[in-house]
């Protein structure tokens, strides 16, 4: 497990060297005795390798908020054409017949799609076949031979997928409006999701002279971007609930007990955000002040919500489906593989650009999926978390200042694009 030092405890930050490859300067010495034309080549050659993790210009910038407060998104419009291409919605079915009888009555197993009407619920068994095993078919959630049948384990996650999917568009429409989820928001035509995550061990360093890496400065860590932050951001943050907020709210510095390595947590989950969404840190936030609610573009606050929505997607849903998998689809902590932004995300600032995929699936909302989703029957019921999944909306806290998202809405930074 990854923990976060509490304040006024890990207080001592280690240095994180930021290490580009400076070779500019020795190259050239190195060439000076030779021609000139031997000079413009090591030059070149230089620079191409200090540039070689830089994107190629021109990249395009559009202006978000205020003028002059650089509220500014930078976009490559090569990655942004490839990104495109990588994330349309597929055609809807054709809507089925909601008259004759209903899945409930014909079907001997059905615990949560029973009120569908036969012809919607076959639709919808062939739409999840094409959103999540395209390849295996009915057979990967289905003992062919009965249907019924709940022996594997696929199914059973499938089920609790549903409730989770009805959940997420009925009571989280404070983060994913009309717009929703359906299992192909982070599925993809896949068995697993491309984005999902375990819960990092931290490396103990040889004979214990070093002690351990304190989670940070490794390489290649793409939840970080590449940088020395923290390389588990999702464990105390997407799974546990701890603190985010590090900024002193006084004048003078009174009273913040936050330590820079709390920021460094804090800022790993942004990288971790901004990585996943595919924006800039001001998409969010004004950079002139960070904190301040009233002076963050609204998306910040569909982000907050955000982050709540994951944690109970991860929580109520995700970890009690553990028991049910085999060994190889855990991590090396023994842990499921769970749900972070770039899952729904996947580098785009909307799912799917927005696509309303939900429309044509009604069935994946409905006033009813909070109390099925906790009223779990028959075999499923040993994987039903035990959980506070009851806590309605309201109870959860607001960020300070905040009375609700619209009055903020009205708040926020005029955008002048
Ligand atoms: C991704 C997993 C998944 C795939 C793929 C899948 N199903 Fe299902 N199926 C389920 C789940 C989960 C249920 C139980 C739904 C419930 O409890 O409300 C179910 C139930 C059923 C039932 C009801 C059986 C009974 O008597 O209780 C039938 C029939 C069915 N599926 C047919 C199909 C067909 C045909 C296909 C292929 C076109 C298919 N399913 C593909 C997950 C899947
Ligand atoms: C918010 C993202 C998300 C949505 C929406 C979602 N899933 Fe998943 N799904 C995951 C993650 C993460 C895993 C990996 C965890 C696990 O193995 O259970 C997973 C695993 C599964 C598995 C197990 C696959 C395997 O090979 O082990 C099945 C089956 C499945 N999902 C079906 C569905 C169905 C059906 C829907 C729609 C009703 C759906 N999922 C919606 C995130 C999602
Ligand atoms: C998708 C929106 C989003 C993006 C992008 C984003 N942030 Fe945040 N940020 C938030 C939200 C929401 C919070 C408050 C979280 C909470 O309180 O639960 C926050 C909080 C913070 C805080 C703590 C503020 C405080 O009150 O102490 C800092 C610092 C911060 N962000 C920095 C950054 C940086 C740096 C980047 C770019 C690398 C970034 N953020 C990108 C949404 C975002
Ligand atoms: C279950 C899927 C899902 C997950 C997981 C998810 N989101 Fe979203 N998010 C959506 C959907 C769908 C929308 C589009 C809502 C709409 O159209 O109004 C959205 C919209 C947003 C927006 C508004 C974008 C805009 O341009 O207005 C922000 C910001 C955002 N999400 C941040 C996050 C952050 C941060 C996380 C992780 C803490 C996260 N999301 C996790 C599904 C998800």
């Amino acid at each position: 497990m990854t923990h976060i030092p509490q304040p006024g405890f890990g207080g001592v930050d280690s240095a994180s060297a930021s290490s580009s490859p400076k070779r500019s300067a020795s190259d050239l010495n190195a060439s000076s005795n030779r021609s000139v034309r031997a000079v413009g080549l090591a030059l070149s050659l230089s620079l191409g390798l200090t540039l070689m993790g830089c994107e190629r210009l021109p990249v395009d910038v559009s202006q978000g908020g205020y003028r002059g407060t650089g509220m500014e998104q930078v976009v490559n419009p090569r990655t942004e054409a490839v990104k495109l291409a990588a994330n349309q919605a597929p055609a809807a079915l054709e809507p089925a017949d909601e008259g004759g009888p209903k899945a409930s009555q014909v079907y001997q197993n059905v615990q949560v799609l029973g009120d569908l009407s036969v012809a919607q619920f076959n639709r919808l068994m062939v739409a999840m076949t094409a959103w999540v095993s395209p390849e295996q078919g009915c057979a990967y959630c289905h003992n062919v031979q009965n249907f019924a049948d709940d022996s594997l384990y696929t199914k059973v996650v499938a089920r609790r997928m549903t409730q989770m999917t009805q959940t997420v568009n009925d009571r989280w429409q404070a983060h994913v409006g009309q717009t929703g989820v359906t299992c192909y928001t982070c599925h993809r035509g896949k068995n697993l999701p491309d984005k999902r995550w375990f819960t990092e061990p931290e490396m103990q360093l040889a004979g214990r002279l070093l002690g351990n890496d304190a989670s940070q400065n490794r390489a290649g860590v793409e939840a970080v971007a590449n940088s020395s932050l923290p390389y588990d951001p999702y464990t105390p943050f997407l799974l546990e609930n701890n603190p985010i907020r590090v900024n002193g709210t006084t004048a003078l510095p009174t009273g913040n007990r936050m330590s820079i390595k709390q920021t460094e947590w804090t800022y790993a989950l942004m990288m971790h955000m901004s990585e996943g969404l595919g924006v800039n840190c001001t998409y969010c936030h004004n950079t002139r002040a960070i904190a301040e609610w009233e002076q963050s573009p609204p998306a910040r606050v569909t982000a907050w919500y955000g982050i709540r929505m994951v944690r109970e997607i991860n929580n109520e849903f995700i970890t009690g489906l553990t028991p049910v998998h085999p060994a190889n689809r855990l991590g090396v902590m023994g842990d499921i593989a769970k749900v972070n932004c770039a899952t729904c995300h996947q580098g785009v600032n909307k799912p799917l650009y927005g696509a309303q995929m939900l429309k044509a699936h009604p069935e994946l909302s409905g006033p009813n999926a909070l109390k099925d989703a906790m009223e779990i029957k028959g075999p499923g019921k040993s994987v039903a978390p035990q959980s506070q999944a009851t806590t309605p909306m309201n109870s959860l806290t607001l960020p300070k200042n905040l009375a609700s998202r619209s009055q903020l809405e009205g708040k926020a930074v005029a955008r002048v694009d």
